[in-house]
């Protein structure tokens, strides 16, 4: 039987690599530059896969540029653990080390430093300047750039404050950034997540170009789905997955699966005995897969860390305004209980920027109907699994999120009562 060709829990391998040909280009003309490109978006986006890419010689040749000249080194901030800046540079010093192994001086300068302690940005910038009177440059391409900028027990506000300082020195001011170039990836625009800018202090992130990963377009997916799905499979499987990749290999993964061992049969609504390479579902009235409530669950089991990832990312705020949108959806019904949510429109009405944000992230969708927007989830797996969250959420967090709501209302009369005004 032929292997499955979808892919779960890793980054996808660049052979498998589907799309993302603007934000490629854009990652090779800052390396070309010399120069600088934060890459955000949730969870199962593909940023860790785009990394990936970028490390591969064979995409160095289809852009055209020499990987000769480039000295990489790729890692995750959550390797380094608890983060501080000291573990970061000795991390970056060390795997540069193994990368320059054809060259012993600089092997033997960098292990003084490390022996030595001085794992610091000073000594990376010496390295810097030796790479490049060797006609080279560091590509230093850092995921999961987030845990650099939450505080731990050892790592306050200002040591984050004084870490970013250092980067942005080391990429913007100093001589030696012309031979480094910087990829960090985040889940949220950095600006978001880490300190806020002080009038006269470093403007901490402007060094960086700011690249969105977006949900795959509908092209994106058909490359990923079409060889193996029929086109009213892929509709229904776009509609549990919304255009994240990690979703829709999960979806496609399970059909796989089931259609190999005659699940998938049950899967799609289709008694007939399955070819395990081509799905042919029963389509629905409006053209689209109907998910049986067996894969459902299953595709729930498998997706729920993508969704809680999703759902920790987001601020009290904007996980308010999706369970408001889970609720509407059910037109107020919850486990035989009645919401009243009249009125729910002028909330997402004061709202606009927050949910254009979730839209963004390819979390929600935005429609209108008859003049009016109307709000979905893109998976509706995922606003089953908010549903269920909220249904399962003990007493505490129950009275946080009335508090958040409530400050909803109370920011409602107030604006409400000074337009009177
Ligand atoms: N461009 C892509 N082509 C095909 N699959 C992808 C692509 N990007 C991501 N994926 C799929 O999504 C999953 C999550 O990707 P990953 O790079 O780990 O996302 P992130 O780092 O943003 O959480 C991967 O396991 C892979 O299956
Ligand atoms: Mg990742």
């Amino acid at each position: 039987m032929s292997q499955n060709p979808f892919f779960i829990g890793q980054p996808v391998p660049p052979k498998h690599f589907v799309g993302r040909k603007a934000d490629i280009a854009t990652a090779f003309d800052q390396i070309y530059h010399r120069s600088n490109l934060a890459v955000w978006g949730s969870s199962g986006m593909g940023k860790s896969s785009l990394l990936e890419q970028l490390i591969s010689p064979e995409v160095w040749e289809q852009k055209g540029q020499d990987i000769s000249k480039a000295v990489i080194v790729l890692f995750s901030c959550l390797s380094i653990s608890p983060f501080s800046s000291t573990s970061f540079w000795q991390e970056v010093l060390s795997l540069l080390r193994d990368e320059v192994d054809n060259d012993s001086t600089l092997q033997a300068q960098i292990d003084k430093f490390l022996e030595q302690g001085q794992a610091t940005k000073d000594s990376l910038r010496r390295i810097l300047r030796q790479l490049g009177k060797q006609g080279k440059f560091l590509l230093l391409l850092v995921d999961d750039y987030d845990a650099a900028l939450v505080p731990n027990g050892q790592y306050t506000e200002t040591d984050i404050e004084n870490f970013l300082n250092e980067c942005r020195n080391l990429a913007y001011h100093c001589r030696e950034r012309q031979y480094l170039s910087m990829i960090v990836t985040s889940s949220r625009r950095l600006s978001e997540i880490g300190p806020p800018l002080k009038p006269g202090g470093s403007p901490w992130y402007n060094h960086y170009l700011f690249e969105q990963l977006k949900p795959f377009t509908d092209a994106e997916m058909k490359a990923l789905l079409g060889s193996t799905m029929t086109p009213g499979l892929q509709k229904g499987v776009r509609e549990i997955a919304s255009g994240n990749p990690a979703l829709l290999q999960i979806a496609g993964y399970l059909l796989y699966q089931g259609a190999k061992s005659g699940v998938g049969a049950k899967h799609l609504g289709d008694n007939s005995s399955v070819e395990p390479k081509v799905y042919s579902p029963n389509a629905s009235p409006s053209g689209s897969l109907e998910v049986p409530e067996t894969f459902a669950k299953d595709f729930e089991s498998a997706a729920r860390h993508y969704f809680q990832d999703i759902w920790s990312f987001s601020n009290e705020l904007e996980q308010t305004l999706l369970i408001l949108i889970a609720l509407s959806n059910l037109k107020g019904r919850l486990h035989n209980q009645r919401y009243d949510l009249s009125g729910i429109e002028i909330i997402f009405s004061q709202k606009e920027r927050e949910l254009t944000y979730l839209e963004e992230r390819g979390v929600i969708n935005c429609t209108v109907e008859e003049g009016k927007k109307r709000y979905s989830f893109t998976s509706s797996i995922m606003e089953r699994w908010v549903v269920q969250e909220l249904s399962n959420s003990d007493d505490a967090s129950l009275e946080k999120r009335k508090k958040v709501l409530l400050n909803l209302i109370i920011f409602l009369v107030t604006t409400a009562s000074s337009q009177q005004i």
